[in-house]
């Protein structure tokens, strides 16, 4: 067991300090905290509190790593994410419009035209937001965003050719992000939820990436209601695993033991655990402690800012990137309004091009 450096219990609250120092806690950090890129997976049912386990890992992980969270569930969930001591980033299509009321504080808005600048849109010291869910009218594509997303990512990483990300009192070359995924079925289903062509493709792509992004600092966090909702290519590549109540893995034998544990070892199965507790299981199918969940905190967590949170809404503007308004239409800019002679005008793709050559000569070239 290494020590903790006490910078970095300078920066926790004073809970988690507690926490850290305590056996289980020194268990956490070291076999997923601190374990470099180390994907986590958030196993539990509908109402089994898994965005609230992955608000609290977006707690932990946000004093070492830039959090990216991808928006993908209930309109709410990402207002917990506003009172974590870091200023919100909120990334959107440029096309579509999000706007966060009732938030006394600054929140920051970047809007980008293609997935390739949201790896620039990503403010270090923020917790960023990917706001797409309601961004696009056509859900293809959203889900064509996002596969592009995910294909530069992995392209980016392999190549070296991705900006460095990383919180900046980071030292160590390369990123250090932590990417949520809730509800993650949506974007990388198991061949049992969908056989949809876009999704089978997304599904491809997230594959590819998460075994590609760990070598370079980008570690994955989705949460899925069922260990197979998601592809399996993706569940392998999830070795630390979180178990919310009613989590039921059959197929892995390491996780299954959590799950429905045999009677005579007197471990607590995943049916009796509450909707505030989880069980953190590392890479090895081991957990401390093993015999039982641990409980976590709701967030937010002081009354002051459930109160505050309780008068602030999400409003989208039904503005879709997918639909621009006209007047970002370049042909629109440039043809001029020419009124009554306009039956007169040479549609531009039928206008011939003149250049003057260097013989002084007028080269007409018809296209
Ligand atoms: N740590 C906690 N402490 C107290 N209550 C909690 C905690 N975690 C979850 N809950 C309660 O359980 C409810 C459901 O939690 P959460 O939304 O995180 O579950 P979920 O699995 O993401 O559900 P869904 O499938 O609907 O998205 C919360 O609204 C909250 O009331
Ligand atoms: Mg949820």
């Amino acid at each position: 067991m290494r020590g903790i450096n006490p910078a970095y219990l300078g920066k926790l609250e004073d809970s988690q300090k507690a926490f850290v120092l305590s056996g289980p806690g020194k268990f956490f950090a070291d076999t997923f905290l601190f374990m470099p890129a180390e994907h986590g997976y958030v196993i539990g049912p509908t109402g089994s509190g898994k965005t609230n386990k992955l608000h609290n890992l977006a707690n932990w992980l946000r004093h070492t790593e830039v959090i990216f969270w991808i928006s993908a569930s209930k309109d709410r969930d990402i207002l917990p994410l506003f009172f974590m001591g870091l200023p919100v980033n909120i990334i959107y299509p440029k096309y579509s419009g999000v706007e966060i009321t009732g938030f006394p504080g600054v929140v920051a808005y970047s809007p980008v035209n293609d997935p390739s600048d949201i790896f620039y849109a990503i403010k270090p010291d923020h917790i960023n937001i990917l706001e797409v869910r309601n961004a696009f009218w056509h859900e293809d594509n959203l889900l064509d965003f996002m596969i592009q997303f995910f294909h530069e990512l992995s392209e980016g990483c392999r190549r070296e050719t991705l900006p460095r990300i990383a919180p900046p009192d980071c030292h160590q070359r390369g990123s250090k992000i932590s990417m949520f995924l809730d509800e993650s079925q949506w974007l990388i289903p198991g061949l049992k939820v969908t056989n949809n062509p876009k999704r089978v493709k997304a599904r491809e792509e997230i594959a590819d990436c998460a075994t590609q992004i760990r070598t370079y600092g980008w570690r994955l966090i989705p949460s899925s209601q069922g260990f197979t909702n998601v592809a399996p290519i993706i569940r392998e590549n999830m070795p630390a695993v979180f178990l919310c109540v009613n989590a039921q893995v059959d197929d892995v034998p390491a996780l299954r033991k959590h799950c429905e544990p045999h009677p005579a070892i007197g471990w607590k199965p995943t049916s009796r655990y509450k909707r505030n507790e989880y069980k953190f299981v590392n890479r090895f199918g081991v957990a401390s402690p093993n015999d039982r969940p641990l409980p976590v905190p709701l967030y937010p967590k002081k009354q002051g800012d459930k109160e505050i949170m309780a008068g602030m809404n999400i409003k989208y503007a039904r503005r879709y990137h997918d639909q621009p308004p006209e007047e970002s239409e370049p042909e629109e800019e440039c043809f001029p309004e020419l009124g009554r002679f306009s039956a007169m005008a040479i549609p531009p793709e039928k206008s011939e091009v003149q250049t003057i050559s260097r013989f002084g000569q007028v080269i007409t070239d018809g296209y």
